[in-house]
């Protein structure tokens, strides 16, 4: 019986536990939020890597035997350490999904709206640089954004005085496809439409991720096709606090799966 581990910073990784839920529901999942660490991206690299590591470790330790690093920032700083130490289990990233967007675009003005740290990183600049010639990318780092989406703030006042700012430079450009390169963003798809109009085309990897873990699963004699159905909730802040926002954002979580939670402290 397969547990797959799932972390992020935060609540981000939801996003992409949700469609975990979807496309392979028949397993146990360990989500685990760094909330104590909110925000990651604007911490050092060195620091992210260390940690990223330190919280890879401890999900093996707690059983898990596949991994999903739910977190674009994590995976633009660790994924290649992670992998390495630990070559004996599937170990998944996320990154932000500019080759989908580079087809999907028309007018090839495509917008990357990410985490400071990871729109630095060497691996996400490799990857542009891949791609040059082919589209125009518009940078904008989201500043601000994570917290308040981990304060439950998607929809306030604050957040959409926020997003307008981060979304201006999409507007001049006249983008007509935008890059989610953070787990946390998905949640701000409402607000992000009613901002640029229904005709952006939004790119999340969510679905792509979640195919890539079922490749690996299957590569790793993981795959499980029946209950039962448990989902660990762990988290380095608040646990309760955890819950409740999954409950609101993601409640077919809680339809088909018996619910643990758990506030850890990870050294
Ligand atoms: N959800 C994360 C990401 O995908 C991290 C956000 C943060 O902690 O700054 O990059």
């Amino acid at each position: 019986m397969a547990t797959i581990g799932v972390f992020d910073s935060g609540i981000g990784g939801l996003t992409v536990l949700h469609e975990a839920l979807r496309q392979a529901p028949a397993h146990h999942y360990t989500y685990l939020a760094d909330s104590a660490n909110a925000p990651y991206g604007e911490k050092s690299s060195d620091w992210i890597a260390q940690r990223s590591l330190d919280l890879c470790h401890w999900l093996v330790r707690e059983g898990c035997q596949a991994l999903v690093v739910a977190c674009n920032t994590a995976t633009a700083e660790a994924i290649e350490r992670i992998r390495h130490e630990m070559p004996a289990i599937p170990v998944i990233g996320v990154e932000p999904g500019i080759k989908p967007a580079v087809t999907k675009s028309t007018n090839l003005k495509v917008g990357v709206l990410a985490t400071q740290n990871t729109l630095k990183s060497d691996k996400f600049n490799a990857l542009l640089e891949s791609l040059e010639g082919h589209c125009e990318f518009i940078p904008q780092a989201g500043l601000g954004l994570v917290p308040l989406i981990e304060s439950g703030q998607i929809d306030s006042a604050e957040m959409n005085t926020l997003l307008r700012q981060h979304l201006k430079p999409f507007q001049a450009a006249e983008v007509d496809t935008l890059v989610l390169g953070c787990t946390h963003y998905p949640f701000l798809t409402p607000l992000i439409r009613e901002i640029l109009g229904d005709k952006i085309q939004i790119i999340d990897t969510s679905e792509a991720v979640v195919k890539q873990l079922a490749r690996k699963l299957e590569e790793f004699q993981l795959l499980q096709s029946a209950p039962p159905r448990v989902i660990r909730f762990y988290s380095t802040s608040d646990a309760d606090a955890l819950v409740g926002l999954a409950k609101q954002l993601i409640p077919t979580a809680f339809e088909q799966h018996s619910i643990e939670t758990s506030t850890v402290f990870i050294s």
